[in-house]
């Protein structure tokens, strides 16, 4: 198996963070990944292609970097099937199922990443999840060193949230992931900024709709290191919402359940008052108050000390605690704290 000591990350991350590992590994088949050293008493990290990850210490754990590619096609009456490996890039993947005509990704196009991160965060933009079309998933189980197909419901999907960042977590690795696309396919429209376009539109017209939404807002970390959204958009109760109404007009919200609304965590990090904030080299972005920017080759630390201050004062304003969506790494391994203010860090 291709492995290396002594391996900079910094090209493998989207907030372009200087970090070094002891250890990397690149399994490329069931041999590489049965040949992985013991990992049970190491602090390791599965890592795909670094857009949902912030790199805390200049020394990072031992890292494995999965390298499973392919994509096969099936079909029946009423679906395509597609197995697609974990390696695979997720926009490259949407782009091609649209140009083979076959839809229902389109509306998660340009989401950076790899194929066999979309299912950890359960990935989701403008109305749609993956779990929509994710049929199972075939996962590497570190114990048994076999293979085990996940069904969806296995797979445990909720927003942002899935089996392998619970149960599952760090005991084995997303292969390969399998996708039902139903062939009768209707649009999802509902998200703003789609809900104008005429119900005979493509799945293609769809799909550059997103991407010119996407463009207008998200930075692309290429030019301004970021890892999209920092925060989840905070689940409260209806209670907190009338509060927020009674205060402010317009307040985006979108209903969960009669239980719970979603609040736009980018509306509350704006109205406290930081959309464009910067302080040591990282900033809130300009347009999209939810994304962090590394605008000066910044550290770890100093994005994650803009990042407690922004949920912080969040927290002081509105009394409601953003969790962080991306996930944060430090040599020790990942850490895992709603509150970073619990996020101790060796000096
Ligand atoms: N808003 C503001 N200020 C801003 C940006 C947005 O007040 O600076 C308001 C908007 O007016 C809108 C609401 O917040 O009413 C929602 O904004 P947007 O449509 O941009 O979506 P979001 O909730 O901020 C989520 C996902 C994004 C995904 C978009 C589109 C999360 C954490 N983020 O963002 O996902 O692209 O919806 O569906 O759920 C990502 O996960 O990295 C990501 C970019």
């Amino acid at each position: 198996m291709k492995s290396r000591k002594a391996y900079s990350l910094q090209d493998n991350n989207s907030f372009f963070i200087d970090t070094v590992c002891s250890e990397i590994y690149f399994p490329a088949s069931l041999d590489d990944l049965s040949a992985l050293p013991d990992l049970s008493t190491r602090p390791f990290y599965i890592l795909g292609d670094g857009s949902n990850t912030l790199f805390i210490d200049e020394q990072a754990p031992i890292i494995i970097k999965p390298n499973f590619t392919g994509i096969t096609v099936t079909e029946n009456d009423s679906a395509f099937i597609l197995e697609v490996g974990a390696s695979e890039n997720w926009h490259d993947l949407v782009t091609y199922c649209v140009d083979q005509g076959m839809p229902g990704l389109e509306n998660l196009v340009l989401i950076p990443g790899s194929v066999g991160a979309a299912p950890v965060q359960n990935i989701g933009a403008y109305g749609v999840e993956l779990a929509d079309y994710c049929q199972s998933v075939t996962w590497y189980d570190f114990n048994t060193q076999r293979l085990v197909v996940l069904d969806k419901q296995a797979c445990q999907f909720s927003y942002r949230d899935s089996a392998f960042k619970q149960a599952l977590y760090n005991k084995g690795l997303i292969i390969s992931i399998k996708l039902y696309l139903p062939k009768y396919w209707q649009a999802t429209l509902n998200y703003q900024g789609l809900d104008t376009l005429p119900e005979n539109v493509t799945s293609k017209q769809v799909m550059d709709t997103v991407i010119a939404m996407r463009q207008a807002k998200l930075p692309e970390p290429k030019v301004l290191p970021n890892a999209g959204s920092f925060f989840k958009n905070p689940l409260v109760s209806p209670s907190v919402l009338q509060q927020l109404q009674g205060q402010y007009n317009n307040v985006p919200y979108y209903q969960q359940s009669s239980a719970q609304v979603k609040l736009a965590a980018a509306w509350l990090i704006e109205q406290a008052g930081l959309k464009g904030y910067r302080q040591s080299g990282v900033g809130v972005h300009d347009n999209q108050a939810l994304v962090l920017i590394n605008y000066q080759q910044a550290t770890g630390r100093q994005v994650l000390a803009l990042a407690k201050h922004v949920q912080a004062c969040v927290k002081e304003k509105f009394n409601t605690l953003l969790q962080p969506e991306v996930k944060m790494v430090t040599v020790q391994g990942e850490k895992i704290f709603d509150d970073l203010d619990d996020l101790c860090l060796k000096q």
